[in-house]
C-alpha cells in the first residue's frame, strides 16, 4: 500500500513509519511526505529517506478550503492508498476526511476517549492517571474521535513531568503507529461503511 504521510513538526512518528516500511514483509511504503510548515524538522529526516516532500503553508492560501484543495489535488496526482497524520496539528474539514473516509490514519498521545485534543501528558498528570498511552485511529469528522485501530499503555511515574511522561509515551507511539499501520495496510484492519472497524485477526 502506498501511503502519504502528513507532519508539522520533527517527524519522529513518520520516521518510524519509514523505517518500519524497509522490512521486506511490510505491507506499505512512505510515497511521499507533506507539511504545513515549511520549517518542519520531519522534511530534512523524509529527504534524507529519498522521500519526496511537499510544503503546504497556510499562510501561502486565502482560506482553509483553498489550502485543502491544494493538499486534495496533490493527492489525486499521487492517489495513495492511504494517509498518515504523524505529528500533524491541523483539523481536516469534513470535505477532506470524505475524500478519504476511512483511508486516514491519526496517531494521539493519549488513550482515547480520554484527554482528545492538546496537551494531553499534562492533563492525565493533573488527574492523577496512573496509566498513559497513545491511539491511533481512523480520522473521522470529529477531532480525535474515529474508531480505534491500536493503542499502547505505559506506567506514570511518581516524579513525572509532562516532559518525562511525553518522552516515554512518543517511544510506544512509533511501535504502536508502526503496527497499526500493518494490520490496515495488510487488510487485516479497516473501516467498514457505519464507522465500526473490522478485525480479521487477533492481533
Ligand atoms: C507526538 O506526541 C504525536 O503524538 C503528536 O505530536 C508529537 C510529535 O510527533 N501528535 P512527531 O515527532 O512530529 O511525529
Amino acid at each position: 500500500k502506498r501511503v502519504v504521510a502528513f507532519i508539522s513538526g520533527g517527524g519522529s512518528n513518520m520516521l518510524a513509519l519509514a523505517k518500519a516500511c524497509e522490512a521486506a514483509d511490510y505491507p506499505a511504503e512512505i510515497v511521499a511526505v507533506f507539511s504545513d510548515k515549511p520549517q518542519a524538522g520531519g522534511l530534512a529526516k523524509a529527504e534524507a529517506l529519498g522521500i519526496p516532500t511537499r510544503v503546504f503553508e497556510r499562510k501561502t492560501f486565502s482560506s482553509k478550503a483553498e489550502h485543502e484543495a491544494a493538499i486534495l489535488g496533490a493527492l489525486s496526482e499521487i492517489d495513495p492508498d492511504l494517509i498518515c497524520l504523524a505529528g500533524y496539528m491541523r483539523l481536516l474539514s469534513g470535505d477532506f476526511i470524505r475524500a478519504h473516509e476511512g483511508r486516514i490514519l491519526n496517531i494521539h498521545p493519549s488513550l482515547l476517549p480520554l484527554f482528545p485534543g492538546l496537551h494531553t501528558h499534562q492533563r492525565a498528570l493533573d488527574a492523577g492517571m496512573k496509566v498513559a498511552g497513545c491511539t491511533v485511529h481512523f480520522v473521522t469528522e470529529g477531532m480525535d474521535e474515529g474508531p480505534v485501530i491500536a493503542q499502547s499503555v505505559v506506567p506514570v511515574m511518581i516524579d513525572d513531568t509532562a516532559d518525562s511522561l511525553a518522552a516515554r509515551v512518543l517511544t510506544v507511539e512509533h511501535q504502536t503507529y508502526a503496527a497499526a499501520l500493518k494490520l490496515v495496510a495488510s487488510g487485516s484492519v479497516f473501516m467498514r461503511a457505519d464507522g465500526s472497524v473490522e478485525r480479521l485477526t487477533s492481533e
